[in-house]
Formats: structure tokens, sequence, C-alpha cells
């Protein structure tokens, strides 16, 4: 069996650098239940954070540069005087941690040089905020580090997140919205947490669903993903110029029953299409937290299927893996299902109960060996904590 990412990310450390971390730091991946590309429209979103967790053990250096190690990335240490990190400097996984140091840098912190070795237990490339985590473990040790002492509040917290994002954006050079960081860094342990992407407020709602008999099942289709392409962008950019020609600052301002209105002003139908994705999403996420309150799993479930046909019909950012791993829960008997996260492959999840999510796995594995497809992966999520400090010292 292979050994644990905290002892993993201690052992890559002292093979990279020598001697012992000042500590040791993890975040989780996070998979959403629903609120999908309203994020960057200043919309809700319902992310839970994973047991699945990135790792960094970490050692301050007296100098002003970074070297970088990762047990799951080939090659020696990447090197880099901090005063070099830019957009596209250093490349690769590198990029999202050195964006972490120049970030919190810009954000008028002193950051200092640091070892950092990483290990990680979040599938990379499914759409689990892989990078999300590992920005997150990186920021929650500078905030210990460096004494910056973000982490003790929500607020503190908030404001890390958003300079992992700033980190992804602007180093890394992804156009991704704040939701992956929020969730990395806020997640609370048998919670869902219902940000409000326009101030960037969080709360946390609970979510157990062992306790009600119910499992969620997050289905990797393992059909290939990548966020740094254009599509992701020219979705941001089309919500960005129907917002502009309906006179609001974001697609928030739309209100629900102003929509058809709002979409008899949209040139295209293209247009049309995403704002309706993004303003009946933002409606679904409150209806999806009152039947979670209500304990009206089946509601809950009914939202999740909505949510995946605006997603695949209207927002056009689902693919035929995600479409059969979708369709197949639903037809297992799953309550609902739905892809998460930006699309074009990664995963799915399915509202399943506990004693069904077995059946469903395998129904869903047999329908994509009868497709050709890659054979998926799946696994049950439980809602778990945020970013923290796991160990100090080596
Ligand atoms: C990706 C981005 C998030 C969000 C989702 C879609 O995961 O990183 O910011 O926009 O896509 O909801």
């Amino acid at each position: 069996m292979p050994s644990a990412p905290l002892d993993r990310a201690t052992t890559q450390f002292s093979v990279a650098f020598g001697g012992t971390p000042d500590g040791i730091w993890s975040a989780p991946g996070r998979v959403n239940l629903i609120g999908e590309h309203t994020d960057y429209n200043g919309g809700l979103a319902l992310p839970i954070a994973l047991p699945q967790r990135t790792f960094a053990a970490v050692r301050i250096r007296p100098d002003k540069v970074l070297r970088m190690s990762s047990d799951g990335m080939p090659g020696g240490p990447v090197t880099i005087p901090l005063a070099d990190v830019r957009a596209g400097s250093p490349g690769g996984w590198a990029a999202y941690v050195a964006g972490v140091f120049w970030a919190l840098s810009e954000a008028g912190y002193a950051v200092p040089g640091a070892d950092v070795a990483v290990a990680s237990s979040v599938p990379v490339g499914a759409g689990l905020s892989s990078s999300a985590a590992l920005e997150c473990a990186v920021g929650a040790a500078l905030s210990d580090l460096a004494g910056l002492e973000l982490l003790g509040t929500s607020g503190g917290r908030t404001e890390l997140a958003s300079a992992c994002q700033r980190a992804e954006n602007d180093i890394a050079g992804a156009p991704t919205g704040g939701m992956d960081q929020l969730a990395s860094m806020l997640g609370r342990r048998g919670h869902a947490l219902l940000l409000d992407c326009r101030d960037a407020t969080t709360e946390a709602v609970p979510f157990d669903l062992a306790a009600h008999g119910l499992a969620l099942l997050v289905i990797d289709t393992r059909a290939p993903h990548a966020l740094v392409d254009g599509q992701y962008a020219a979705r941001r950019h089309t919500c960005q110029a129907a917002a502009t020609t309906l006179g609001v600052r974001s697609l928030r301002e739309v209100r629900p029953q102003d929509l058809a209105g709002a979409l008899g002003r949209l040139p295209d139908e293209v247009a049309r299409r995403r704002v309706r994705h993004v303003v009946t999403e933002i409606v679904r996420v409150g209806s999806f937290v009152d039947a979670v309150r209500a304990g009206d799993w089946a509601a809950a479930g009914r939202l999740m299927a909505a949510s995946h046909e605006s997603l695949r019909d209207d927002y056009e950012v689902s693919c035929p893996e995600l479409d059969l791993a979708v369709d197949t829960a639903l037809g297992a008997g799953a309550l609902g299902a739905r892809m998460t996260g930006g699309g074009f492959g990664g995963c799915a999840i399915a509202l399943v109960s506990a004693d069904h999510a077995v059946q469903v796995e395998a129904d869903v594995a047999g329908a994509f060996a009868s497709a050709g497809f890659r054979a998926p992966e799946a696994f049950v999520a439980t809602a778990s904590r945020g970013a923290g400090r796991d160990r100090f010292g080596g």
C-alpha cells in the first residue's frame, strides 16, 4: 500500500533538500454540489472540501530564493529567486507554489524564501482542484511561517484564498473564479460551504449524508480535462460581455423574474443560452440549500439533474463521458447526478442511497466499457476540513 501523503512529503523534503522541514501543512481538493460557472458571475456555489489532500513540507530560507520539489513530478527541485516569479515563470506545477509567494508579497506581506516539498492524494487533472489544494497548502504554510496570522479567522482565510486565486490567475495563467480556493481554505467537516461570490461571504450548511443513509459518489470519467485552454475563458468572456450589454456589473444582478426580458436584449443565441444557465443555476443553488436543510433529498436530486441539463444544453461544457455517467447513475436509481467543476471532462457526482453506491458505480463502469470509454474511477466523498497545519517541526 502506498504511504500516506504526509509521510511522502516528509521523505520528499529530506531527499530533495536534506534535513527536516519547519512544519507540514495541507489543504483539500473540492467537489462542487451545485452552482457551476457561477463564481465568476458573482453568483452562488455550494462546494465541499474532500478528504483527499495535498501536503506541503516547508522550511524558511534566509535568502529570497524558492526551491520546490514534488514527489509526483520527475526531475530535481525547481529553483527560482522570488524576484523572478512572474506570469509563466516558473512554468508547470511550480507556478502554483511560487504564485502564492508572489501574490502574498503583492498583497503587502513580507514573504521569505523557502524550501517546499509536496505530495498529494488529490487526483491531478480530474477537476477536483488539485491546483487549489496545492496553493492553499502553501498559503497555510506561509501564513504560519511568515507570521501572517491569516488562518485563525474566516476573514484571514478568505484573504489567503484570494491570494491563492491570484497565483492561479496571474502566475499559472488559468482564468478561474474563486470557488476552489474558498472551498479548500474554508471547508468544514460535515458541512457544505455556501459561497456568495458577489462579496466572498460564506456560510456552512450541515451536510452529513451518512446520517440520512445517503452517499455522494464521485465518478472520475478520466476524460481529459484542461482549464488553461480557451473554452473556459470564452465562457467567462461571453458572460462579461452579456453583463455589459445588460448594463449590470455581473450576471448576478439579473433577477430571475427579469430573465426573459434580459434574454430579449441579448444579440445572439449563444449569449442567451449562457445567461440563462447562470441565472437559473444561481436560483438552483438557493433551492438546493433549502432542500438540504429540509431533508428533502428527492428535491435536491432533481435540482442536480436540472443543473446538469443546463450545463449540457445551455452552457455546453459537458462531454459524452460526463453525460453517460450522469444518465447511467440516474437510470440506476440515483436521486440526482450532475457534472461537477469546470467540465469538458473531469468528474460527475451522484446522490445515492448509501447501500446502493456500489451498484451505481458498477452500472457506470459497465456503461463506460460498452461505450469504449476508459474505465472510470469512483469514490464516496464526505465533507472534510479546510487547510491547516498538520505538524510543526520535521
Ligand atoms: C473551475 C474553476 C472554478 C469554477 C468552476 C466552474 O473549477 O476553477 O473557479 O469556475 O470551474 O464552476
